[in-house]
C-alpha cells in the first residue's frame, strides 16, 4: 500500500505546488484524475536493461540498481499517461533502441504515416519521432562512446508523443540534444540540460509535470528552475536530489541528502548469514540491520530476501539497505553495506 492509495483520486490543484511521493508508478498514474496533468516526462526501468546486464558490458549495467518494468506492462503505462494528460499535451518517454522497437510494435506504429508525417498509436497518442540524447564529453565538445561493440552506444532515445495538438514552444530546436552524462550517483540519471529542453518545449510556467519513475528527481529540479509545478514518484527515493529532500514524505530515506558513509563493501551471501558461516562483523551487521535476531535466527525481512530468485535478489538487498534509515552508532560493516547499496559497485 503506497501513501497515495489513501488519497484517491488525486487531483493536482493549481494552488498546490510541488510533491514527491513514494509510490509504484502505476498506482501513482491511476490515482491521478483524468486530464489533470500538463506534461509527463519519464524514464522507466525498462526490461531491456536486463539484456545489457546479461551481456555484462559495463559495471553500471551489470549492477542490478533496480527492478525493471516488464515489456507487457508498457501498454498500460501509455494508457494511464494518456488518461492523466490534459488534451493537447505532450509525453516524453526515455528508453533505449530495444524498448523503442517494443513500444512501437505494441502501439501498432508501423510504416503508415499521417499526412503530417506522424503516426497513430493504438492508445490514442500521436507518435512523432525519437529525439536522441547524444552523450558528450564533459565540455560538450565531442561525442563520448559508451557500451557495446558494434559501434559503441553513445545515445539514448526519447520517444515523443502528443495527445491532441500542441505546438512546441521553439520550433528551431533540433532532435539531437547534446549533453554529458549527469555524473551524479543514481540509477541512469538523465542530464538536467536534456530534461530542461523537454520541459521548456512542452509547458508554460505554472503547468504541472509528472514523472512517476523520478529517480534523482531531475524533472523536478528543472521544473522548479523554470517555475513549473511537479509531482514526482518513485518506489525508492534514495537517489533523490538533495534539493528536493524537503518534499520527500516523512520517513522516506533520501540517502543523497545524508552523509555518505564508509567505503563500499558488498554483504556476504545471505545463506552464509543464516548458516552462521559469515564473519563475526558480518553477523553483527546483519543483527544491526534486523536481518538476524539476537540468537542468530533469520528475521522475516531476511526470509523474504532469501525467497527471491538470485537474479532479483541483489536489487532487493540494495533497496532494503538504502531505504532503511541509518541508526546512530551502526557497526562499520553495516555502514559499508549501505555505501555499497548506494554506489552500485559489484564484488
Ligand atoms: C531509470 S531510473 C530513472 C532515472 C531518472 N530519470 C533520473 O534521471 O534520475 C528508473 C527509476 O524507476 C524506479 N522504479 C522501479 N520500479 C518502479 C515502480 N514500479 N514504480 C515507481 N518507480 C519505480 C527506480 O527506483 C528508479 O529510480
Amino acid at each position: 500500500m503506497t501513501e497515495l492509495n489513501a488519497m484517491l483520486p488525486f487531483t493536482p490543484h493549481p494552488a498546490h505546488r510541488d510533491r514527491v511521493v513514494v509510490s509504484d508508478a502505476f498506482d501513482l498514474l491511476r490515482s491521478l484524475a483524468p486530464e489533470s496533468v500538463d506534461l509527463v516526462a519519464t524514464d522507466p526501468p525498462y526490461e531491456s536493461l536486463q539484456i545489457h546486464r546479461a551481456r555484462g558490458t559495463t559495471t553500471r549495467l551489470t549492477t542490478n540498481w533496480f527492478a525493471t518494468v516488464p515489456n507487457e506492462r508498457l501498454p498500460e503505462l501509455l494508457r494511464e499517461v494518456y488518461r492523466a494528460l490534459k488534451p493537447d499535451r505532450h509525453f516524453y518517454l526515455f528508453c533505449d533502441e530495444v524498448t523503442a522497437d517494443v513500444i512501437k510494435s505494441q502501439q501498432g506504429v508501423g510504416a503508415v504515416r499521417l499526412p503530417n508525417g506522424a503516426r497513430r498509436c493504438s492508445c490514442g497518442f500521436t507518435y512523432w519521432k525519437e529525439i536522441v540524447w547524444a552523450k558528450t564529453t564533459l565540455d560538450g565538445g565531442k561525442i563520448r562512446g559508451g557500451t557495446g561493440y558494434h559501434y559503441r552506444a553513445a545515445s539514448e532515445r526519447i520517444l515523443f508523443f502528443e495527445k491532441g495538438k500542441r505546438t512546441l514552444n521553439d520550433l528551431g530546436i533540433p532532435d539531437v540534444l547534446m549533453a554529458p552524462r549527469a555524473g551524479v550517483p543514481g540509477p541512469a540519471v538523465k542530464p538536467g540540460a536534456v530534461v530542461r529542453t523537454l520541459i521548456e518545449q512542452s509547458t508554460l510556467p505554472g503547468e504541472l509535470i509528472v514523472d512517476p519513475f523520478c529517480g534523482s528527481g531531475v524533472a523536478g529540479v528543472e521544473a522548479r528552475k523554470l517555475d513549473r509545478r511537479f509531482l514526482l514518484g518513485d518506489i525508492d527515493l534514495a537517489y533523490l536530489d538533495p534539493s528536493l529532500a524537503d518534499l520527500a514524505p516523512k520517513g522516506a530515506v533520501v540517502s543523497r541528502a545524508s552523509e555518505v558513509p564508509a567505503d563500499p563493501r558488498e554483504p556476504p551471501m545471505l545463506e552464509d548469514l543464516v548458516e552462521g558461516t559469515a564473519s563475526d562483523e558480518q553477523l553483527e551487521a546483519a543483527r544491526a540491520c534486523g536481518w538476524l535476531d539476537e540468537d542468530g535466527a533469520p528475521s522475516e525481512s531476511l526470509e523474504k530476501l532469501l525467497a527471491l530468485r538470485p537474479k532479483e535478489r541483489e536489487a532487493a538487498i540494495r533497496r532494503a539497505l538504502r531505504i532503511e534509515a541509518e541508526r546512530a552508532g551502526e557497526p562499520l560493516t553495516l555502514r559499508a553495506w549501505r555505501a555499497w547499496a548506494l554506489s552500485g559497485r559489484r564484488r
